[in-house]
């Protein structure tokens, strides 16, 4: 499944572009889901990038929401009921579960690939592992144009 991606990122660097045809790939081959995309990390906010799905909150502060705590800790969290986590941000109010990755490129952290399901508990550990594949890949395809496009932003955003 992943050499299909693999194949859709190879030779291309733009973050962008590279981050539609990812949440793109995902909505089409990942079942009972209705998010997929990106946040990017600007400074100290998260900005809503390419993503599948219904329109979504542009600006999440580090630290807030799922994708802003997971971006804090720099760590894959995975919620099996959203319900239950402090300070989710209901963006699609039928969203019940959720992962969200954090991508790191040229060594900083760059933002989090965000992926909701309508259904309750829908990512297992399978899921996860294929999930921080796939943001791996994206970044690494993304890593030469780090200097001058998603690197730079991420720069911003740690302290030194
Ligand atoms: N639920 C996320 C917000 C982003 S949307 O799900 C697309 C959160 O709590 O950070």
């Amino acid at each position: 499944m992943l050499s299909e991606l693999r194949s859709l990122l190879a030779g291309e660097p733009d973050p962008i572009a590279n981050a539609a045809n990812t949440a793109a790939w995902l909505f089409l081959r990942l079942p009972r889901i209705n998010w997929a995309g990106f946040y990017f990390l600007h400074g100290q906010t998260l900005v809503v990038g390419p993503f599948q799905g219904q329109p979504a909150c542009t600006r999440i502060p580090l630290g807030r929401g799922v994708c802003g705590t997971a971006a804090a800790r720099n760590e894959t969290i995975v919620v099996p009921d959203v319900h239950l986590f402090e300070g989710h941000i209901a963006c699609d109010s039928a969203s019940r579960s959720e992962i969200v990755v954090p991508f790191t490129i040229a060594g900083r952290l760059a933002g989090v690939l965000d992926i909701d399901s309508p259904e309750l508990d829908r990512f297992s550990q399978p899921d996860r592992v294929l999930i921080e594949a796939v943001a791996a890949l994206y970044a690494e395809a993304c890593a030469s144009s780090a200097p001058a496009d998603a690197g730079s932003r991420a720069s911003q955003a740690s302290p030194a």
